[in-house]
């Protein structure tokens, strides 16, 4: 626990790691404001809040796969999945069976809860920001 988070009631606490880089993010339940990215609350939210990169190339409306994600940790807090987001997953590669959008997957209550997010998603990934490759000649 940092500084910024030993103010915090454990009671309260949401913890959020995002392998594989490892980084983990924590805040108090219903305090975060909600970033316009996927649901309020979901996994892309939390990720646009605190500058961790989540390819999201729908925008967050579940029209997309890129913010495919495995819930390594703490599924029993998330919403279960609807209809929309089923039907979308079943457009997803290498779906497993602790597979969610992370648009659509929101946290519902404090607790701790670690993510994956798959190598095609991190390949453009370079220390929380997209990669601009150079152009070819
Ligand atoms: S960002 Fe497109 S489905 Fe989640």
């Amino acid at each position: 626990m940092d500084a910024k988070t030993k103010n915090i009631d454990p009671a309260k606490l949401v913890r959020v790691t995002f392998m594989p880089e490892g980084k983990t993010v924590e805040f108090e339940f219903g305090s975060l404001p909600w970033d316009h990215h996927g649901k309020p609350m979901s996994f892309l939210d939390v990720a646009e809040n605190f500058g961790v990169f989540l390819d999201h190339a729908c925008g967050g409306a579940c029209a997309c796969t890129t913010c495919h994600l495995w819930v390594k940790s703490g599924s029993e807090g998330l919403s279960e999945p609807d209809d929309e987001e089923l039907d979308r997953m079943e457009t997803a590669a290498d779906v497993q069976l602790n597979s969610r959008l992370g648009c659509q997957a929101v946290i519902k209550k404090p607790g701790t809860y670690v993510v994956e997010i798959p190598s095609w998603n991190r390949n453009y990934v370079s220390e929380g920001k997209p990669l601009i490759l150079a152009e070819k000649k």
